[in-house]
C-alpha cells in the first residue's frame, strides 16, 4: 500500500470544529504553510463574514475568487454567486444560465431549500478542487475549506451522499455522487478537526470524529488542539506559590490560574488522543494584544512542521 500523502499534499483540506475554536485561524495557517511550500492555494470560506483575509491582514476578497497574496487566492462563497458560477461552469452557456438561474423561482428555491444552496456552494468548491488548467495541471494545488461550525459543517459534508442516494438518477444525482467520491477519497481530501482545551469543544470534536468516521466516511486526517498552554512551573514550585505571602498572593494566584489552564490543556490533549486515536497537533495560546498576521505566521510554522 502506498503511503498516504501528508496533509499539505492533499488537494482539499476541510477544517471543521465547534464555533470559535480557531477554524479560520487554522485554515489561514494551512494556507500560509502550503504557499510557503510553493503550492498555489485557494482558501474558501462559507461564512457570512469573511475572516481569513482579516487574519492575514489583506483586503477582503468577497464572493468572487481574488488574490490575497502570492500563491494564495481566496473566496467567500455565497449561495447565489456560487449558483451562478457553478451553473456557468457546468452548463457553459450564459443564455441558458440567464434563462434558468436568474429567475425569481430559482432565487426563491435557494432561500426555501437551504440544502440546495449548501450543495451548490460545496459543488463550486469541489469543482475547484478538480479544476485543471489548459495544460492539464491543477489550477490550485491545495484548496482549504474553512467549514461552518460543527452541525452545519457535518451537514455540508453529508449532503452529497444523502442527495446522491435520495434523488432520482440523472445529472444532479451523478453530480452529487461525484462530489461524495471526492470527499471520501483520502488521497485527495483530508478533514482536519480543531478543538480548544475546554470541555465543550473537546466533546464536540470527539463526537465530530465519530460522525465523520461512521456516517460521512471521511475519518479525520489531523486534529489541531488550539489555545494550548504549557506549564511554566514544577509541582513543587506551584506548591510554594500557593503559600505566597500578602502582596504577592494575587500575582501568585494569577500564575496558578495559568498553570491550571496548562494542566487542563494536557488533560484534554490526552483525552482527545485516546478518544479520537489522532495525535493532537498542539497550537499554543498566543498572548497578544492583537491577533493577526504575525500570529498566523507562527501557527503556520507549527502546522508545517507537524
Ligand atoms: N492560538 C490562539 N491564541 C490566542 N488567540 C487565538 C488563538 N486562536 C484563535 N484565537 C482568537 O480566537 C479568535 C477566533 O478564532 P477563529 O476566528 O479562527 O475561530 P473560528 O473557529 O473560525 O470561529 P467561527 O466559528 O466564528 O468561524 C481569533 O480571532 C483570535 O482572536
Ligand atoms: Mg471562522
Amino acid at each position: 500500500m502506498r503511503a498516504m500523502p501528508s496533509l499539505l499534499d492533499r488537494r482539499l483540506i476541510v477544517v471543521i470544529g465547534k464555533g470559535g475554536v480557531g477554524k479560520s485561524t487554522v485554515a489561514a495557517g494551512l494556507a500560509l504553510a502550503g504557499a510557503r511550500k510553493g503550492k498555489r492555494v485557494l482558501v474558501a470560506e462559507v461564512n457570512a463574514r469573511e475572516r481569513v483575509s482579516v487574519l492575514l491582514e489583506r483586503r477582503p476578497v468577497g464572493h468572487e475568487i481574488g488574490q490575497l497574496e502570492a500563491n494564495i487566492d481566496a473566496v467567500n462563497v455565497e449561495p447565489r454567486a456560487a449558483m451562478r458560477e457553478y451553473a456557468l461552469m457546468i452548463l457553459k452557456f450564459r443564455s441558458i444560465y440567464n434563462a434558468v438561474f436568474e429567475n425569481r423561482m430559482v432565487r426563491y428555491f435557494l432561500r426555501a431549500v437551504p440544502s440546495l444552496a449548501q450543495l451548490v456552494m460545496l459543488g463550486k468548491i469541489l469543482y475547484h478542487v478538480n479544476e485543471t488548467l489548459p495544460d492539464g495541471r491543477p489550477r490550485w494545488d491545495l484548496v482549504v475549506l474553512d467549514a461552518p461550525a460543527t452541525g452545519h459543517g457535518l451537514l455540508l459534508l453529508r449532503l452529497p451522499q444523502v442527495l446522491a442516494t435520495s434523488m432520482p438518477s440523472g445529472p444532479m444525482a451523478d453530480e452529487a455522487h461525484k462530489m461524495h467520491q471526492t470527499l471520501i477519497d483520502p488521497r485527495r481530501t483530508a478533514v482536519a478537526l480543531v478543538s480548544l482545551p475546554e470541555a465543550m469543544p473537546v466533546n464536540e470534536a470527539i463526537e465530530l470524529n465519530r460522525q465523520l468516521r461512521d456516517v460521512v466516511g471521511t475519518p479525520p486526517a489531523a486534529l489541531f488542539l488550539n489555545g494550548y498552554v504549557r506549564p511554566r512551573f514544577s509541582p513543587e514550585e506551584r506548591e510554594r506559590l500557593r503559600g505566597a505571602p500578602g502582596p504577592l498572593a494575587d500575582a501568585a494566584q494569577a500564575v496558578l490560574s495559568r498553570e491550571l489552564r496548562a494542566e487542563l490543556s494536557e488533560r484534554y490533549a490526552n483525552k482527545l488522543a485516546v478518544d479520537t486515536e489522532l495525535p493532537p497537533i498542539l497550537l499554543p495560546f498566543l498572548f497578544t494584544r492583537r491577533f493577526g498576521r504575525a500570529e498566523i505566521e507562527q501557527i503556520s510554522q507549527i502546522v508545517e512542521s507537524a
